[in-house]
């Protein structure tokens, strides 16, 4: 064989033998979601690009290029809202902004509220009171004595309303007062939450964490060690906590290690876990039915009107149990995080309300009782912690608050107050009841013309909206000047607690749609058949452009023609003269 032919035939069969890795490569590639939230180095790789800019003067209140008029109406409005706020909500922001320096929670918080263009300006205006001194029924009051209907839901914990909680709590505490807070040796109400838990799963074992974070880590770590591979999958979007490898992309610093992020709800990554053999586990946050492949809706990402949500549930079903039989065929772990929805969409978690099994399910926030807590049920076999035949092969995870006896007490009370006829009978018909909900609301939005609409996976719902604008995060200001209390999210996400009353309800929508009406009547959705979601990204893209060169803003389209019909007059009032500056930052 002469060497040239020796060589090729080497480039040959090198190239061969790397077809199957090749065409699992591109297997993988197409199994991601096409949006960014599905590509996380790249995400992260562009919002390392993003210059901050504000908005400030006439491009704040025009930045969708309003007419003059419109302009004006929502500057008074601006100045109204916020004098409201300063007066009604004085002790709650005086308490707020002299605690800020001290809580990087709330610095982050504060600032990712609206899209950032707008965030400095607004936080001067319309400062949120981050703090209030009770809870009562389905309403919180705040240091200012303002009651608010509280639709937040603590982040998805309060499922039963405050009061059931404190209870929870105090008769939680009663029953392990005696041990009080020794740790490490078990109160006796471990083993009857542990048998409960497993009856719920219907898993083999439990372990117990201090939040669902925690509980996603061990379940991760276990699926490893008994599977010897090392990728866990996610889904697009998904939130599993904020541990490193449930959260690849925007947020963390390191780079995506040991995680496939892949298409919610496709085919194409159904093929990626039937061919790939590095596997360890698939992580299913059962929340994400309500918007596959996207993000928690967060308002500070609420830059134009294309929010998408909505609910299948014979859909979603369906494609759970597609995903148990390829876990089940490929020895793939398939773990239920269940720490938002669990006992809230039914008694037995989205397992029962899907159904389709599991073999890991996590738990956490309203399980508790009110107190932190994140809990893993499992399969014995994966749950043991070493091997027989193995004793330095183990795979360690402790805690030093697992099994807190004030925890563990709440909790006892929580599950044991779950087989209530009281609770079981708000489980019944829960759909129906929140779906109609719902329903109702929508027909008040539409009747009224209000280009706002709600979607809900039971009691969580979102907003969406039905035509582009730039002002939409405004809503979470007028909601809060009627008394309906967000979480720092916004708008995309409503939380409701179950015992809200058909009257609280009703007072509710009235108060969301005459906060709509006023938002409407301030000319904040003020709409031009020009104004798309294209074009706001492409203006905010230019603007992005504009300001990495350290050029002036570019200027929106009926600002610049105001500007220049008042160049042509001469006569350049102070509003003309902003709008030329194009407030740049
Ligand atoms: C589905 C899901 N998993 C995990 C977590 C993390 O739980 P924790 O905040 O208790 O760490 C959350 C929190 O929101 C969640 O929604």
């Amino acid at each position: 064989m002469t060497p040239t032919l020796l060589v090729t035939s080497v480039v040959v069969l090198a190239l061969v033998a790397s077809l199957p890795m090749l065409w699992r490569r591109l297997e993988l590639s197409r199994a991601k979601h096409p949006s960014l939230a599905g590509h996380s180095r790249l995400a992260k790789r562009i919002a390392r690009l993003v210059p901050y800019y504000s908005y400030d003067g006439e491009r704040f209140f025009g930045s969708d290029g309003a007419p003059a008029e419109v302009v004006a109406a929502r500057r008074r409005a601006l100045g109204q809202l916020s004098d409201t706020f300063g007066r009604r909500f004085a002790k709650s922001i005086a308490a707020t902004r002299g605690a800020a320096d001290g809580i990087s929670d709330l610095q982050f918080t504060g600032r990712y509220r609206v899209p950032f263009q707008y965030s400095a300006k607004l936080r001067a205006m319309l400062p949120v009171g981050a703090f209030v001194q009770s809870s009562s029924g389905v309403q919180v009051t705040d240091l200012d004595g303002n009651q608010f209907y509280d639709l937040t839901g603590s982040y998805g914990v309060n499922v039963f309303g405050v009061d059931f909680y404190k209870e929870c709590i105090a008769e939680g505490g009663a029953r392990v007062k005696d041990l009080g807070p020794v740790l490490g040796a078990l109160h006796p109400c471990v083993s009857w939450n542990v048998e409960r838990l497993k009856e719920i799963s219907g898993l083999d074992e439990v372990s117990f964490h201090m939040s669902g974070t925690e509980a996603i880590m061990q379940a991760v770590r276990l699926a490893r060690y008994h599977t010897g591979r090392g990728h866990l999958v996610r889904f697009c979007g998904a939130y599993h906590g904020w541990w490193e490898d449930v959260q690849p992309g925007i947020g963390n610093p390191l780079p995506p290690g040991r995680t496939y992020t892949l298409r919610d709800m496709h085919s194409d990554s159904l093929r990626v876990l039937q061919h790939r053999r590095d596997i360890a586990c698939v992580l299913v946050n059962p929340l994400q039915a309500l918007h596959p492949n996207a993000s928690a809706p967060g308002d500070s990402a609420l830059v134009d009107g294309s929010r998408r949500a909505h609910f299948d549930r014979a859909a979603y079903s369906a494609w759970l149990r597609k995903l148990r039989d390829v876990c089940t065929q490929r020895g793939i772990v398939l773990i239920f995080d269940e720490v938002f929805v669990g006992f809230r969409l039914a008694p037995g978690g989205a397992q029962e309300y899907f159904g389709v099994r599991a073999d890991m399910v996590t738990y956490g926030k309203t399980l508790g009782g009110g107190l932190p807590v994140g809990v893993l049920c499992g399969r014995a076999d994966l749950m043991k912690r070493f091997r027989e035949d193995r004793p330095a092969d183990i795979c360690f995870a402790r805690g030093t608050f697992n099994s807190h006896p004030y925890v563990m007490g709440a909790m006892q009370v929580f599950l044991e107050r779950l087989d209530s006829p009281e609770i079981q009978s708000v489980y019944a018909g829960i759909d129906d009841r929140w779906n109609h909900a719902a329903q109702r609301l929508n027909a008040r939005l539409d009747g009224a013309e209000l280009p706002v609409r709600v979607t809900n996976l039971s009691s969580i719902w979102t907003v969406v909206y039905t035509r582009p604008s730039r002002y939409h995060w405004l809503l979470q200001y007028y909601l809060r000047a009627e008394g309906l209390a967000l979480s720092w999210v916004g708008t995309g996400r409503i939380i409701f607690s179950l015992n809200y009353s058909d009257e609280d309800l009703e007072q509710v929508m009235r108060r969301f749609v005459s906060a709509a009406l006023k938002m409407h009547a301030d000319g904040w959705w003020w709409h031009d058949e020009r104004l798309t979601d294209q074009s706001i990204r492409r203006t905010i893209l230019r603007e992005m452009i504009a300001q990495r060169l350290g050029r002036p803003l570019p200027v929106p389209l009926q600002l610049a023609s105001r500007a220049a019909g008042s160049a042509q007059d001469q006569s350049s009032g102070p509003a003309a003269g902003t709008a030329a500056r194009g407030s740049t930052a």
